[in-house]
């Protein structure tokens, strides 16, 4: 099943690449911040499109449709743009995320950087690869030499859960905090070591169901604030190399 993902996450980045920069529309979804455009459901209609034929007994939960439950143990799970924001500002930085899980553990994950054209995946116990090039977390255990990722909700303003807070502990104790605006690829970034550690409130399943799996295959670890187990519907996720994990803990959880 893997190629299938690829092949569909390759003809969605496609739609995507052919939108950019283009007009299209836009609409608000909770607020002004909050946004969908044509092309979300463009690429979002073409993957469905896909399961629906090749995979018509499948479960499918994806963003901007929602849940399309079937009598099955698949389910999968689908950002048609992560990072659309940046999308319908002209920043090259989005993918297409898709995970697959069978009875509830995610076990194939392609995240596909369309402007890089890099297709990111895993395989439950067969590692983690950036195109073809296997991958792992980095080695860094020293919090200061670390470059750290986050990103924010749609509802900042109101700073849930002192997020703006905790920004500002983790930066100051780091090298730098990156904010690139596609969940889904800062955990790919965890993977492949470019950045030591994420972290981030409130994402959802189709933000982190590939990317976690692409992580933890890279060797990496992918917990809530606490360090405990998460399942694709916690919405508070810190991935990291596993070195720096307790560190960035007694910081997160404390602020
Ligand atoms: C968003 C991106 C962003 C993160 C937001 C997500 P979307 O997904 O992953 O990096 O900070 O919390 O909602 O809305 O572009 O699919
Ligand atoms: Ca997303
Ligand atoms: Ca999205």
């Amino acid at each position: 099943m893997i190629n299938d993902i690829i092949k569909i996450s390759h003809e969605a980045g496609e739609i995507i690449r052919n939108g950019f920069g283009k007009s299209f529309g836009i609409e608000y979804k909770t607020n002004a911040s909050n946004l969908v455009t044509d092309i979300d459901k463009a690429s979002e209609k073409h993957i469905k499109d896909f399961i629906q034929k090749k995979y018509p007994g499948h479960s499918i939960l994806a963003e901007e449709s929602g849940e399309l439950k079937k009598d099955s143990e698949y389910l999968w799970v689908i950002d048609p743009i992560d990072g659309t924001t940046n999308f319908a500002h002209g920043l090259p930085i989005f993918s297409v995320s898709i995970g697959l899980q069978k009875n509830n553990h995610t076990i194939a994950g392609v995240v596909y950087d369309v402007m890089q054209d890099i297709t990111y995946t895993a395989e439950k116990g067969s590692g983690s690869f950036s195109n073809s090039d296997k991958i792992s977390v980095s080695a860094n255990n020293e919090l200061s030499h670390c470059v750290l990722a986050t990103g924010f909700p749609y509802n900042i303003a109101e700073n849930p859960e002192n997020a703006i807070e905790k920004f500002t502990a983790l930066t100051k104790a780091s090298r730098g905090m990156r904010r690139l605006g596609s969940a889904a690829i800062d955990l790919c970034f965890v993977a492949k070591g470019v950045f030591d550690g994420f972290w981030e409130i409130y994402l959802h399943p189709w933000d982190i169901c590939a990317g976690k799996l692409i992580v933890e295959e890279a060797g990496g670890l992918v917990t809530d604030f606490k360090g405990k187990a998460i399942d694709i519907y916690s919405h508070n996720i810190l991935a990291t190399n596993g070195l720096i994990h307790k560190k960035m803990i007694g910081i997160i959880d404390k602020v």
